[in-house]
């Protein structure tokens, strides 16, 4: 297994072009089977996330064609209604292809995806609305099996002890794409990855309103049509570039962004002291000497994003004083604080909430990377600790940063890539 070798202290300096959004692009490829016609997108990551989901989508019998640097084509044409076991089961985004199979096929046996380790990742939401649209669905040999000789429109509630489900909000909108009648989706996701699938759709031939707000109303049609899209920058690449620059005390350009995207990010790190100056498309990062402590806690969007809280935390490490970080969406998302506790960081966990008492420097040791963001938090944390970081397990990494280490390497950073085993 690979592991990225750091060597901290350098300020970061430079430019960096921001990718495609991963928790867009799987949604939408998984919507391409929604139709037989060829669809072409662009602004594609090259992710191991995306290898994933292209080996699921020709596992149905899809067919997916490189057509340059991130553009694929994808076609449809016959597919099958069983998504491949093993595929399905080792990413959870995959469960994004049960809503296009049902609308589709009117049938879909995907394997459950299972928990990771940032919680249990249950889907009892997504198979509401799954039997919301009038699928009946049973659970044999670790697949879920859904039927729907008859897929009709409906009044479907898809908020959950956490708040809403955006992968949920997805599939039961690309069913209702393809539903008799119409769906109306009360506490939808607002995130704009759940925009940009709806205007994918839209270009299909999808008839959707209120994507982005809390009540999506879909009309059903006899059939969607090809299209060609661009996908969304990647807001949480974004966020995460962003802390790195402030957390190294650099002055970075970041190109291709959408700050709109992260409005609760920047409400934060304005707060505590990052300077973000706004020339067009370009966002400069900067930061104050001395940071403040601040109070986040993890919301459904339009509020501060899960997908951010562990790479915050490292950023509260160097502020002095004591700032707090309470996570509402994941039961266990704080798997980087063990590791960055040795580097030297002095952070509690209280129930759902981290109390970090920053401004002590972190010194670089060998930590252990175990989700794509509490990896990122590591990556970010060996740029500021002094001395060497090596970041083990970096699969996780690679699983949604396009090329991270040639971006930080670009900006100055003293980082290698070490081959494994
Ligand atoms: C998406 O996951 C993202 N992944 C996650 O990003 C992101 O953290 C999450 O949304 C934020 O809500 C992709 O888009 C591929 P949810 P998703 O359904 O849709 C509970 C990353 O790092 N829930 O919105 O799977 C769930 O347990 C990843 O890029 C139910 O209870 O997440 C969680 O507590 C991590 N029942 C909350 O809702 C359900 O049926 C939000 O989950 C579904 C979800």
């Amino acid at each position: 297994m690979d592991s990225l070798l750091i060597k901290g202290g350098t300020p970061l300096k430079g430019e960096v072009e921001i990718s495609g959004a991963k928790n867009s692009v799987l949604p939408i490829m998984a919507a391409t089977l929604l139709t037989s016609e060829p669809c072409v997108i662009r602004r594609i990551p090259d992710l191991s996330d995306v290898i994933f989901m292209t080996q699921i989508l020709e596992s149905l019998g899809a067919t997916v064609e490189r057509l340059g640097e991130g553009e694929l084509r994808v076609q449809a044409k016959k597919i099958k209604s069983v998504g491949d076991y093993e595929l399905v089961r080792k990413m959870r985004g995959s469960i994004c292809i049960m809503g296009p199979l049902l609308g589709r096929l009117r049938k879909a046996k995907v394997s459950l995806p299972g928990g990771c380790v940032i919680g249990a990742r249950p889907i009892d939401l997504h198979l509401k609305g799954m039997k919301g649209l009038g699928a009946s669905i049973s659970i044999k040999e670790g697949y879920v099996n859904a039927r729907a000789p008859k897929l009709a429109g409906n009044e479907i509630f898809l908020g959950g002890r956490s708040g809403p489900t955006v992968l949920g909000t997805a599939n039961v909108m690309m069913a209702a794409a393809l539903a008799e009648g119409v769906t109306i989706i009360h506490s939808a996701a607002c995130e704009p990855e759940v925009v940009d699938l709806a205007d994918f759709l839209s270009s299909m031939g999808a008839k959707i309103h209120g994507a982005g707000s809390p009540t999506i109303t879909i009309t059903g049609v006899k059939e969607l049509h090809g299209a060609e899209h661009d996908v969304i920058p990647d807001r949480i690449e974004t966020a995460t570039f962003i802390i790195a620059a402030a957390a190294t005390n650099g002055d970075v350009t970041i190109k291709g962004a959408r700050l709109d995207h992260l409005q609760a990010v920047v409400d934060k790190l304005e707060e505590t002291g990052v300077i973000l100056e706004r020339n067009g498309p370009e966002i400069r990062v900067r930061r104050k000497r001395k940071l403040k402590p601040i109070d986040v806690t993890t919301q459904p969007y339009a509020g501060f994003p899960t997908d951010v809280q562990a790479q915050m935390s490292v950023l509260m490490t160097q502020t002095p004083g004591i700032s707090i970080i309470t996570e509402r969406i994941f039961e266990s998302r704080f798997m980087h604080v063990s590791e960055l506790a040795r580097l030297g960081a002095d952070i509690s966990i209280e129930g759902p909430s981290a109390i970090i008492k920053g401004g002590a420097p972190l010194s670089g040791a060998p930590v252990m990377a175990s989700d794509l963001r509490a990896s990122a938090a590591l990556v970010i944390a060996g740029l500021v600790a002094e001395g060497t970081t090596q970041v083990n397990r970096i699969y996780h990494l690679d699983r949604g940063y396009e090329k991270i280490d040639d971006k930080l390497r670009g900006l100055g950073a003293k980082i290698e890539r070490v081959k494994g085993e």
